[in-house]
């Protein structure tokens, strides 16, 4: 039944010209009764029908004339109130507000497109300039993305219980502005874990919980760096930390990455004030070799005598295939030099954006400054769900099973290649991480990119990460985590095609 009511000739419209408030109600429709009132008479104030300032009728008159419940007039008229369409007077009745809640002006800008601006910063353009870490060819993960891990056997059904339980017990204090350090679980469970998995310690106190690594990064360049300031850095590296470096206006100066890892001999070589070294011991991007003890030492030795920072980006230690655990230079550090930088982009997955820094106590005031001034902290609940699955074991268990996933990835790669590729892709053995590092005969690099890159397969040249001038190996980056051992092998054919083609070109 449709009940289409004209309910104007019981407002009082100050003397202007009866308009009309109309109300549809129909009770088959989805909507409640009071939602429709609700929507009726808004509607009219919107459109100017009820004028601000008129008097609306009583909730007596609107349920009679609808011919719904005086309950459900007053709702809708107490929501009304509530949202600020309608005030209520008491004893002189029901009133549109004069300063509706949507009043905004209605304008319409029209920008021109050729406006022009002054020029981005030095530092903007120098930032602008650097090319991502990996380029991608888009959609879900293919063989070989650059490191993202094993999502597809990420335990999803479980987080999203853990994401259920933590939201229902959310507190009030968890709704609010939180710690500028982080979840206070979370640095706890990190603590706890760090000293079993990396051999160091730390207090939960010294933890900052960061929006991934690379905002760690961030925040410690920003922190310790005046624009100018030289800082060390592996050359061949981690793209992303250079970019970090040069928003902070460090003068980078790298260094070499031979079979044991970054040549600490240049550095201990150098004369001038060096403040920093942003070093990947476990794990050297992209070479992936492991820095040996001796080098570890020599370099906390140069950051003792210089009385300069280390910043130890630990990043995939928690992988290694046949070779030993070297604790982490935070472990070894006795001196107060090192800012561990650790993430969980792949050992749970990417897009969780947590990672975290431990810091020594001297640093942690200014460190909640700088996190003051920029986001303060992570969403929480993100925080407090990884809280738990890692104090509840999931984690150790989760990194165990990929451990073995990973070694099975690894070796479907190595065979494939084998395969596929013999005599034109010669795989370098991998002790650590989720990316291989294979050396090309008679094809260029680059030019192979752009050929699998056309047949959906994504590599990386080596030389992508050189910051030097000077010859770079003619060798690709092969991510093999992401993908299943029979997509790798599809993956590895349609390389070995774009190699020919690569080939074919050549000259
Ligand atoms: C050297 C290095 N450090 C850290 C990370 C992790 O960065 P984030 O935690 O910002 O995802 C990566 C990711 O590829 C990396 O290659």
């Amino acid at each position: 039944v449709l009940r289409s009511r004209r309910v104007s000739d019981h407002l009082d419209r100050g003397g202007k010209a009866p308009k009309g408030l109309v109300i549809h109600i129909d009770p088959r429709l989805c909507d409640t009764l009071q939602k429709q009132v609700y929507d009726g008479i808004r509607h009219s104030i919107l459109q100017g029908v009820l004028p601000p300032g008129s008097r609306l009728v009583s909730s007596r008159t609107l349920a009679r004339e609808l011919g719904i419940s005086r309950t459900t007039a007053v709702l809708a008229l107490e929501q009304l109130i509530a949202e600020g369409y309608l005030t209520a007077h008491h004893g002189s009745g029901t009133f549109v507000t004069r300063e509706l809640p949507d009043d905004l002006p209605h304008t319409r800008v029209v920008r021109r497109n050729n406006t022009r601006h002054p020029p981005l910063s030095r530092r903007g353009q120098a930032l602008a300039a650097i090319p991502p870490a990996a380029v991608r060819v888009g959609g879900p993960p293919r063989a070989f993305r650059l490191g993202v891990p094993a999502l597809d056997l990420f335990p999803i059904n479980l987080w999203a219980q853990l994401v259920n339980q933590r939201l229902r017990s959310i507190t009030l204090a968890q709704l609010d502005y939180g710690d500028p350090r982080g979840s206070a679980d979370l640095r706890q469970a990190i603590a706890d874990h760090i000293q079993t998995a990396r051999g160091t310690q730390c207090s939960p106190e010294q933890i900052f919980i960061v929006a991934g690594a690379q905002r760690g990064l961030e925040l410690i360049f920003r922190l310790l760096l005046d624009p100018g300031d030289s800082a060390w850095m592996e050359d061949p590296g981690y793209t992303a930390a250079r970019s970090a470096l040069v928003e902070a206006g460090a003068k980078i100066l790298p260094v070499r990455v031979d079979e044991h890892g970054a040549d600490i001999s240049a550095i201990l070589r150098h004369r001038g004030d060096v403040r920093l070294a942003y070093v990947t011991p476990s794990h050297q991007f992209p070479l992936g070799v492991p820095m040996t003890l001796p080098r570890r030492l020599a370099l906390l030795e140069w950051a003792s005598a210089a009385g300069a920072w280390i910043v130890e980006d630990d990043y995939d230690s928690e992988f290694r295939y046949d070779t030993r655990a070297i604790p982490c230079l935070h472990g070894l550090d006795t001196d107060g030099r090192v800012i561990y930088v650790g993430s969980f982009s792949k050992t749970l997955f990417p897009s969780l954006r947590l990672g975290f820094l431990i810091a020594p106590p001297d640093l942690l005031e200014s460190l909640r400054a700088a996190r003051r001034a920029a986001d303060l902290h992570p969403p929480i609940l993100d925080q407090v769900v990884l809280a738990n699955f890692i104090a509840e074991g999931h984690y150790d268990r989760h990194l165990r099973r990929m451990r073995a996933a990973y070694r099975e990835r690894l070796e479907a790669l190595a065979d494939s290649a084998n395969h596929y590729c013999a005599g034109t892709l010669r795989l370098r053995s991998v002790r650590t991480g989720l990316h291989a590092l294979a050396d090309l005969e008679n094809a260029n690099a680059e030019r192979v990119f752009q050929e699998a890159a056309s047949r959906g397969v994504e590599v990386m040249p080596l030389s992508a990460y050189f910051m030097g001038a000077g010859k770079s190996p003619n060798s690709l980056l092969l991510g093999f985590a992401s993908m299943r051992p029979e997509a790798l092998r599809r993956g590895m054919q349609s390389l070995a095609d774009a190699i020919a083609a690569a080939r074919k070109k050549r000259g």
